[in-house]
């Protein structure tokens, strides 16, 4: 996992121009983009409120740069949209704006040509990866739908500073990367947003499905998640936004994957974590923890000892179901200063209870 939300900011910065709020424009042919030129790009957002991406390849080191564009644009991915290998930090596409959607045509692919990155080592070391797509300070109604996502070189989605977002339908297949060194490729990544939903969608990845690290009223519903880390609050903790406040996470299926459900918040830090609901979601084929909530999270592994500066709260989980591997546990929690908790309606098979669990509210409704 990994935070280039500052570099996002400079970029915003740097990129906002003024905004013709101008519907009148028609689409025209001139509203297609077919090559990375940023002067021609420019022109077009200037000029345009609905916008092809037709085919394009992105020079190495290169962003698509969709940033500012005018309130109410649709950008529709056409054909294939890939990019040169580089070593570095990306984003390879970054869409900003109000009221904006993303989509795609019929058999379009956003093809990241991951295997050029991959080493096994993801964002710990080796050549640097680029994210694939910054959603930062999209807002007011924006939709990101339809998307046909393959072979990312690490994190796909980083959401930032966005709110009122809707990411519905899309399909993350980064499982060439299983058999090939991808590694910390998170399906989602969100902070410092609002009012972000994420549902009916596929992630096939090798890291977290979602991973909320901050923000308020996040809901993430009907997806599919597999391969991977599975659905996490978190490692809440360590930056300037160690709050989340309200997600529900609802209707999910976590198979062949290390975790089925999660909180995880980070040793020694502060911050909150409020109102998550976890509700009706399947787990199956799940190697380590079938539900993990842990106060002792470090990315080099977990200290083992929960601290309590991240207090979590009002905590709800109802309504898993599945079975996780015989090598797994089932339940595993780790925390200090937790409190309002509230377990209903878990029936996982399989593993078995190797780990004490500690820090478990009273009336919780769940031991282990
Ligand atoms: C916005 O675009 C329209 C159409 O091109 C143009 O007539 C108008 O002057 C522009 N407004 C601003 C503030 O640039
Ligand atoms: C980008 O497009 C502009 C306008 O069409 C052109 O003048 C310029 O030479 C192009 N730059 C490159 C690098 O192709
Ligand atoms: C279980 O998940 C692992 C990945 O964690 C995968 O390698 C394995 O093939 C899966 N097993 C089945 C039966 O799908
Ligand atoms: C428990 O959380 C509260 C905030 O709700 C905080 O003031 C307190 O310091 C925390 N206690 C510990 C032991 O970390």
């Amino acid at each position: 996992m990994k935070h280039t939300f500052l570099l996002s900011a400079l970029l915003a910065l740097a990129q906002a121009g003024p905004v013709n709020h101008s519907h009148e424009l028609q689409k025209r042919s001139s509203c297609t983009i077919t090559t990375s030129n940023l002067s021609e790009i420019a022109s077009i957002k200037k000029s345009c409120t609905s916008i092809v991406v037709d085919g394009v390849t992105v020079p190495a080191g290169e962003t698509l740069d969709l940033t500012g564009l005018q309130t109410g644009t649709t950008v529709t991915f056409e054909g294939t949209t890939s990019f040169g290998y580089s070593s570095w930090e990306g984003p390879l596409i970054f869409v900003s704006g109000s009221a904006v959607t993303v989509t795609g045509a019929s058999g379009h692919v956003l093809e990241g040509n991951g295997a050029k990155w991959w080493d096994g080592l993801g964002s710990n070391g080796g050549v640097t990866k680029p994210t694939f797509f910054f959603a930062h300070f999209m807002d007011e109604g924006s939709v990101i739908k339809n998307l046909n996502i393959h072979n990312t070189p690490a994190e796909v989605f980083s959401i930032y500073g966005s709110h009122e977002l809707t990411i519905d339908s899309v399909t993350i297949d980064d499982s060439d990367g299983d058999s090939e060194g991808g590694h910390n490729t998170d399906g989602f990544d969100i902070a410092s947003s609002s009012s972000i939903t994420i549902q009916d969608s596929i992630i096939k990845n090798q890291d977290d499905c979602v991973a909320i690290d901050s923000g308020s009223k996040i809901q993430f519903l009907n997806n599919h998640c597999s391969g991977g880390h599975g659905i996490s609050i978190g490692g809440v903790g360590g930056t300037s936004d160690n709050s989340v406040n309200g997600a529900t996470l609802s209707g999910n299926t976590v198979t062949n994957s290390v975790i089925g459900l999660r909180v995880k918040t980070l040793s020694g830090a502060t911050g909150r974590v409020k109102n998550v609901g976890f509700k009706n979601n399947q787990i199956s084929n799940i190697s380590q923890y079938g539900i993990t909530i842990e106060g002792d999270y470090e990315n080099s592994g977990p200290t083992g000892v929960a601290t309590g500066g991240v207090p979590i709260t009002g905590l709800t989980v109802t309504g898993v179901t599945g079975s996780v591997d015989s090598g797994a546990q089932p339940i595993y929690i780790l925390v200090e200063n937790a409190s309002d908790w509230s377990f209903s309606d878990i029936d996982i098979t399989g593993g078995s209870y190797s780990k004490k669990c500690s820090g478990i509210p009273s009336g919780a409704g769940v031991s282990c």
